[in-house]
């Protein structure tokens, strides 16, 4: 079968046709041409580059320069998964113009095909998508709010909650979000919101009804292996293997059996 290129009329006909999207996020050129070569459907060039790739404790360091100096990367490797670049921290929050502006930005500079901005913010969904760029939403727990939220708690935890969810939800949608990202909120929650929308859902921790899922790279990588939230599973042991390979490498260096004549001229 011929493969085709993942557009966001894509996600919204997989949704229809009850088939799950799957997305993973990537950070770099050769990462991202394997997560391609996976079929994976979307791949998001996330804010969490500030923690995995940077080591920070939260994704409030990651600025412009640094999400576009990533998706230039991630996009020179991508011929067909979506491309999604999170827009960071005090890039679309100050102002409606400000915002529309930096998502131009992103998309001009890197080839990124779509932004993605948390929390309920319809007016400025709505000026992004008039300038053409298609815009993924973010509700639940929003990791640039973490300060506000006290921490990554899954949100939307009473029926009240849950209800202003669905409506913030609406809001986004009708506000013209492609689809709209439900991290951390309970399963039923994330259900009855993707049940009450046209556009997909893609949940992190948000349970098995969400229309998609999406998850950082690194985790289910099993990279990281100081933390591991919940909500991962992790598909590989590549911390462990990188780990050995090093230490194999060290062992020979020290021990003259690397390299022989064969790795010279
Ligand atoms: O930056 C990121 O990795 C994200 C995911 C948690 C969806 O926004």
């Amino acid at each position: 079968m011929v493969r085709r290129k993942i557009r966001i009329q894509s996600y919204l006909k997989m949704k229809k046709r009850g088939e799950k999207i799957s997305m993973l996020t990537a950070y770099d050129y050769q990462t991202a041409l394997l997560l391609d070569a996976a079929e994976i459907d979307g791949i998001l060039i996330g804010d969490s580059v500030a923690n995995v790739v940077c080591g920070e404790s939260t994704t409030l360091t990651a600025t412009l320069d640094q999400m576009i100096y990533h998706a230039t990367a991630v996009c020179k490797a991508v011929k067909y998964a979506l491309t999604v670049i999170d827009m960071p921290f005090m890039s679309y929050q100050v102002s409606v113009e400000e915002a529309v502006r930096n998502c131009g930005r992103a998309l001009k500079e890197s080839g990124v095909e779509a932004v993605k901005i948390e929390g309920p913010r319809p007016e400025t969904v709505a000026a992004i998508t008039q300038a053409g760029i298609p815009v993924m939403g973010h509700l639940g727990f929003v990791a640039q709010s973490i300060h506000q939220l006290s921490g990554p708690k899954v949100q939307a935890k009473s029926e009240a909650a849950g209800e202003r969810l669905l409506q913030d939800a609406r809001d986004l949608e009708a506000a013209g979000c492609f689809a709209i990202v439900l991290e951390m909120v309970p399963a039923n929650v994330a259900r009855h919101v993707s049940e009450n929308l046209t556009i997909p859902t893609i949940g992190i921790g948000a349970g098995v009804h969400c229309d998609g899922q999406i998850l950082v790279i690194n985790d289910i990588l099993g990279m990281f292996e100081q933390f591991q939230p919940k909500f991962v599973k992790p598909y590989a042991d590549v911390g462990r293997i990188v780990r050995e390979a090093c230490a194999a490498y060290r062992a020979e260096v020290k021990a003259q059996s690397f390299p022989t004549d064969d790795h010279a001229w």
